[in-house]
């Protein structure tokens, strides 16, 4: 059966065209349908929405500023396993770690620090993917 997940390309990734480019191209390799597409920014309460469970971290105001602070892609996938695979695409959180351990994961290319790393990945289904928000 499909799976929907949302995969976004953060504001510092998608003003690349080369790098928008090159995460398309794997999407499409890994046989995901693409459901939907947007070129958008992201609304803050949206983003505080996304991110309810990292409320209180060290990193979360950042984290927010950034999601908020330019233009991203999302795109709402679908492909049998699709969360867990689109997530093992990305490659760890972290684009340091990322670097060492998975240097050809979207994060190990394309991340530039834990916060600006590069793409995200639903962890689990949500109802965030159902509505008209992208
Ligand atoms: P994402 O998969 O979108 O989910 C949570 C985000 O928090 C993560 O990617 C990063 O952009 C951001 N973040 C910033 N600092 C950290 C950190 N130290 N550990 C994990 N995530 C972080």
């Amino acid at each position: 059966t499909l799976e929907l997940t949302l995969a976004l390309i953060k504001p510092h990734a998608a003003k690349v065209p080369y790098v928008v480019k090159a995460i398309e191209r794997k999407i499409i390799k890994n046989k995901f349908y693409i459901v939907k597409r947007s070129h958008c920014v992201m609304h803050l309460d949206h983003a505080s929405r996304m991110y309810e469970e990292h409320k209180g971290k060290s990193f979360y105001k950042r984290l927010v500023e950034m999601m908020t602070s330019g233009p991203i892609e999302a795109f709402i996938l679908a492909r049998e396993d699709g969360i867990r695979t689109w997530r093992g695409l990305m490659g760890p959180t972290r684009a340091l770690d990322a670097q060492y351990t998975q240097p050809t994961s979207l994060r190990g290319l394309y991340g530039l620090s834990n916060t600006r790393n590069a793409t995200h990945g639903s962890g689990r289904p949500s109802y965030f993917i159902y509505n008209d928000s992208i």
